[in-house]
């Protein structure tokens, strides 16, 4: 009879894999944790930033290349007024944070979706964000608030219409390049692997032109719950999975 030698589970080696180059991260589920453990929704909001800093400097330390994280929808304005303003105060303080601890950091951060609706404060530390690591030579952070797909579509349609009509463009010249350049993330590849823990089926309205052939991971997690380990296994998934982009 064969020896059975039982070992302690491995963490998944990721040493060798095909790497994404951009990966998506809807960070969803912080709610349903809060609920969970009967606190309350933002209990689960600052859980889930504390998750994000940490999946966050994972990702660049790995080689990941780009990095969007959905933080605040274009719908979630629809939340109660105590609810988004604990999330206005998370971002806040994280992006004063990182003006103030990440000097030496090697991430480019960037902010994705329609700043008109946030107040000038915050305005002035994307603002600031943004020129302080510009020229940093690290992963490219997009962090998505106030994102929509579909906003993000109406926006480069007017500003298509725009040029065209000032004549900086010809209608008839315009192509999907052209749509790409139009939007916020103009000039980064298209993410290959877009992980949506905590169980949802649904695009929720993320990236909807860029993640055309972007390999989806759902995984049963809630986002507070997500650890270093469950992306190396949506790594290791998305590395199995044979993209064909309707070839064969
Ligand atoms: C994601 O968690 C965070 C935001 C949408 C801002 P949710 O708050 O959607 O958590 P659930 O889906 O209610 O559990
Ligand atoms: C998507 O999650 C938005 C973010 C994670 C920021 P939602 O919780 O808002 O999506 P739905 O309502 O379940 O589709
Ligand atoms: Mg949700």
């Amino acid at each position: 009879m064969a020896l059975f030698h039982w070992k302690k589970p491995q963490a998944t080696d990721i040493s060798q894999i095909q790497m994404p180059e951009h990966v998506g991260i809807i960070m969803d589920g912080n709610g349903r944790w809060a609920k969970k453990r009967g606190l309350p929704r933002s209990a689960g909001h600052s859980a889930g930033a504390k998750t994000f800093r940490k999946i966050a400097r994972y990702c660049s330390n790995i080689g990941i290349k780009y990095l969007t994280v959905y933080a605040f929808s274009t719908e979630n304005w629809r939340r109660p007024d105590n609810e988004v303003s604990a999330l206005m105060n998370l971002f806040t303080e994280y992006m004063e944070e990182a003006l103030r601890d990440f000097r030496d950091d090697y991430i480019v951060m960037k902010f994705i979706g329609d700043r008109s609706a946030f107040p000038e404060e915050m305005l002035k530390l994307m603002e600031e964000n943004e020129e302080i690591s510009k020229d940093r030579d690290g992963m490219v952070l997009n962090l998505a608030m106030n994102y929509g797909g579909r906003a993000e579509l109406v926006t480069a349609v007017r500003d298509i219409a725009r040029d065209v009509r000032d004549g900086a463009l010809s209608a008839d010249g315009i192509d999907e390049q052209t749509i790409s350049d139009y939007l916020y993330t103009k000039g980064q590849p298209d993410p290959d692997l877009i992980i949506r823990p905590s169980g949802e089926h649904r695009t929720s309205n993320f990236l909807l032109w860029q993640s055309a052939y972007s390999e989806y991971v759902i995984m049963d997690v809630l986002w507070p719950d997500f650890t270093e380990e469950h992306m190396n296994q949506a790594l290791l998934e998305y590395a199995n999975r044979n993209r064909r982009f309707g070839g064969v």
